[in-house]
């Protein structure tokens, strides 16, 4: 367990934007379960594709009075500027995206929309709150620094090169939040993380995605040579991680934050399939690595990404507790126990579900 430090900030009214998507719902998660936090959430999330009430109706539950959500689009300027006086609110922490880069390919123009243009007005209405204001904590990734060669990490004062639509509106992000903390002395962190897994992640990300179509007999897509590497970070060490940075961090500061888990994107294709062999064997009884498909690389697929994150363990004391094997089973075993969860998202009944609670 980590030792519990104590919190510099203390927020009442905490605003967690994108707060239905997949680390958004486990950050909340956090915050409700311990680490000393005991003010409200305001969950402001226009419920895309990627956004899933659900993931949250044990929070709705359990925590009436503490926990709040309004369904809402962060490109709305007047109606953040509703919620931000309705609340009180006193700090922000933004993950609302257009999150994949797939996506971006295909039809880039929601990522400049909701990640550039949402977070600029974003921005304004935390500076409109003045001194009532203390923290805006904006949730960024390592994909702003482009992509590495077999050596090297990515530090903080690496040179921002993004190659993706996606990285390049996630980059205009990070740099108005910075603008916004050198002009106007809004007080800001960044935080640039490597690829997440685990919980609630949604089935269009590599590790959710081998995970349903192995188990439904699928073909494994993978990309290219498999030979593409990621660092990954099991979500609940993101989580703390970001409530470290918003606790202790300095403001005007950025911090990497990464899991020490460099792979290759076949290999973890590969863990997954022994793990299924092992719980949950396919009927025919074939070993599941059969279904995995070497297709089309993805354009502008970054060969290697790998961080640094000795700032925020030297300054801050954080590190990663889930080492990646341990958090892969847990992942596997969390798929296949989470049955209503699954096939809600695979026949699309949140949606209908979002329909009937918010009506569009
Ligand atoms: P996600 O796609 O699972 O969730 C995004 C959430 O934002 C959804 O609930 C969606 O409904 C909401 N949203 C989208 N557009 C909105 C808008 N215009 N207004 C209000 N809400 C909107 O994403 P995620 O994987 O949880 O990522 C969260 C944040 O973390 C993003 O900013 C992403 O760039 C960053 N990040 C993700 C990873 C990762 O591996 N997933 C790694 C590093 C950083
Ligand atoms: O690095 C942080 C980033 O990680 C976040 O900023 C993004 O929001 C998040 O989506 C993630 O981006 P990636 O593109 O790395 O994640 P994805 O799960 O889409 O892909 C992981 C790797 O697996 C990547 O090299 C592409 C490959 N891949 C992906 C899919 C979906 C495949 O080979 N086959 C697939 O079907």
């Amino acid at each position: 367990m980590r030792t519990k430090r104590k919190s510099r900030q203390e927020f009442k009214n905490l605003l967690v934007t994108g707060g239905c998507g997949f680390i958004g719902s486990n950050f909340i998660r956090y915050l409700m379960a311990n680490n000393g936090f005991s003010g409200r959430i305001i969950n402001v999330d226009k419920l895309t594709y990627a956004g899933n009430p659900e993931n949250l109706e044990d929070i709705t539950r359990d925590f009436p009075g503490r926990y709040y959500f309004e369904k809402a689009d962060i490109c709305d300027a007047a109606k953040l500027t509703e919620i931000f006086l309705k609340y009180d609110i006193d700090a922000v922490c933004h993950f609302a995206a257009e999150s994949h880069v797939d996506r971006s390919i295909k039809d880039p123009g929601s990522f400049i929309q909701t990640n550039i243009i949402g977070t600029f007005n974003l921005l304004e209405t935390a500076k409109a709150r003045g001194d009532k204001f203390q923290l805006f904590h904006h949730v960024s990734t390592d994909e702003v620094y482009g992509s590495l060669g077999a050596e090297g990490l990515f530090r903080e004062d690496t040179p921002y090169q993004p190659n993706s639509p996606y990285s390049a509106s996630k980059a205009a992000s990070d740099h108005l939040v910075r603008a916004y903390f050198k002009t106007f002395g809004l007080p800001a962190t960044i935080s640039n993380c490597s690829n997440n897994y685990g919980p609630y992640q949604f089935p269009e990300k590599l590790i959710p995605l081998v995970i349903l179509n192995a188990l439904a007999g699928k073909q494994l897509p993978v990309y290219g040579d498999g030979k593409n590497i990621r660092d990954w970070l099991y979500v609940e060490d993101h989580c703390d991680a970001i409530w470290t940075i918003m606790t202790t961090g300095n403001i005007g500061e950025t911090y990497n934050v990464g899991g020490n888990a460099e792979i290759e994107n076949i290999t973890i294709v590969q863990m997954i399939c022994v793990i299924l062999d092992e719980i949950s064997p396919a009927l025919n009884k074939k070993p599941h690595r059969e279904l995995i498909t070497f297709i089309k690389d993805r354009p502008g697929h970054d060969r290697r990404y790998a961080i640094d994150f000795g700032k925020l363990h030297r300054e801050l004391g954080w590190s990663p507790q889930e080492s990646f094997k341990s958090g892969l089973q847990r992942t596997v075993n969390w798929y296949l126990q989470q049955k209503k969860w699954v096939e809600n998202i695979k026949t699309g009944a949140y949606l209908s579900w979002m329909k009937e609670h918010y009506g569009s």
